[in-house]
């Protein structure tokens, strides 16, 4: 998370140095080896350049974390974490002497020659990126440090086909929601008492590229409680979409699932069916359509034992049964992905199987709501946030082009969406 800590007082020891010269100059340099263009601070003699962190690096981080946060800091061995991580990009802002041949000069590097960093979290399977944390020393401030970071990790981002930049920063922390707003972030929701000094967070958002459709204000997002009632966790996301007085409780997440469930799924607990999730939501007074690829059992492969396999064919068979007496229509056809648009265009809400292979790499059948959509992605609420931040979990980008693949679950490549409308 960015974290709350408190702004140190700026010494700015040798000038405020608020040259706009001099912040347009500092050289980007992240992944070259040698500064296009040294560019001095007026009165300090010394230009930065950005790169990435290596673990030589790290006394310099611990330096600026201990320097910059009172609270919420990051300790050495995460930043060791992160510089090695496939799914993070930590990069520095080096001071030089301007007139230094070569910034790498290890000889020339001490705690103080690193000013500031960027940590950026990429979250695997989805388009989103998160900034986790940044901070310049109090020094080295009000010469567009912080903004270089920030561009240069956007840039990094597109690059490795990451669309979205997302954060969050403390309320009270005026001087960073400045510059996250003059950057082109906006804020799309908060969180109360989340920072280890309870204060509360703004969570902002930056479309790297832009699309115009991403709604600002999604739905309310719910983790579920248990590692098999994701599916009664999305529905009632979904229900809360149509209905925002809907209240979401473990309570009504355990009952929709006993509704819901198949009682078996691969080894553990059963997780929910799409027929059963639309007598769920009917049960609760929404009206239900299910689309599915194929036609019913979905779930016996999965599992081993041939008694529970009967059961839950058993119980598929019951589901579609109580729905045709339900006149709860299920459709058996290939969909594809315009009866989402069409639905989300018409103020209805979407829960659809997914497979987490591309999120975990753990060939998990697992329910989301999806919140949104634009020409570029789809967006999803996910409920199981048990491997990180919720925020990482709410309103996810998925590529147009990534959604079937990620829609689409086990070797029989279910695909299955329940469709819900407030009833007329
Ligand atoms: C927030 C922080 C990273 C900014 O670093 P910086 O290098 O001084 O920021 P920049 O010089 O790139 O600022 C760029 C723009 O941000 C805004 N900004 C930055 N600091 C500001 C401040 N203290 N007050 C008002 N605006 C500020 C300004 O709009 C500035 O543009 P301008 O110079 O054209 O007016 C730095 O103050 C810091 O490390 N703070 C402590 C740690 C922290 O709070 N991190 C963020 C956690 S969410």
């Amino acid at each position: 998370m960015i974290t709350s800590a408190e702004r140190v007082t700026e010494v700015n020891s040798a000038s405020p140095l608020k040259s706009e010269n001099s912040v347009n100059d500092l050289t980007d340099g992240a992944s070259i080896t040698e500064p296009t263009k040294d560019v001095v601070a007026p009165s300090t003699q010394w230009s930065v350049v950005l790169r990435e962190a290596t673990l030589q690096d790290l006394a310099s981080l611990q330096h600026i974390e201990q320097t910059c946060f009172t609270t919420d800091r990051l300790s050495k061995s995460r930043f060791k974490f992160y510089i090695d991580a496939q799914h993070a990009e930590l990069i520095v802002a080096e001071r030089v002497p301007s007139n230094s041949g070569s910034y790498l000069d290890k000889n020339k590097q001490g705690v103080n020659s690193i000013v500031g960093y960027g940590l950026l979290l990429l979250r695997r399977g989805t388009q989103l990126t998160r900034l986790y944390s940044i901070a310049v020393l109090p020094e080295a401030r009000g010469l567009g440090v912080a903004e270089k970071i920030i561009n240069n990790l956007g840039e990094r981002a597109l690059l490795l086909g990451k669309r979205f930049m997302r954060l969050e920063v403390a309320v009270g922390n005026a001087g960073a929601i400045t510059l996250y707003k003059k950057l082109g972030f906006s804020q799309f929701g908060m969180y109360t008492d989340y920072y280890d000094d309870h204060t509360d967070a703004l969570r902002m958002q930056k479309v790297l590229v832009p699309s115009k459709s991403v709604k600002a204000e999604v739905y309310p997002w719910y983790q579920q409680t248990t590692d098999f009632t994701c599916g009664p966790s999305a529905l009632m996301m979904a229900m809360c979409a149509l209905n925002n007085r809907y209240e979401m409780t473990q309570e009504k997440e355990l009952s929709l699932w006993r509704t819901a469930t198949t009682i078996f799924m691969m080894s553990g607990h059963g997780g929910c069916h799409p027929v059963g999730l639309a007598l769920a939501a009917v049960s609760e007074g929404y009206a239900a359509k299910v689309i599915i690829n194929q036609d019913v059992p979905l779930f016996i492969d999965g599992v081993r034992d041939i008694i529970k396999k009967a059961i839950v064919e058993n119980v598929e068979s019951q589901f579609m049964e109580d729905a045709r007496k339900k006149g709860i229509s299920v459709e058996i056809s290939d969909w594809r992905t315009d009866v989402i648009d069409q639905t989300l265009k018409t103020g209805g809400a979407v829960l659809c199987l997914i497979s987490t292979y591309a999120f975990d790499k753990k060939k998990v059948p697992h329910w989301v709501a999806v919140t949104s959509c634009d020409p570029h992605c789809y967006y999803l609420h996910d409920p199981d946030a048990s491997e990180g931040q919720p925020v990482e979990y709410q309103h996810i980008p998925v590529a147009r082009e990534d959604f079937l693949r990620l829609a689409s679950y086990g070797t029989r490549k279910v695909r299955t969406l329940v469709l819900l409308k407030k009833k007329k």
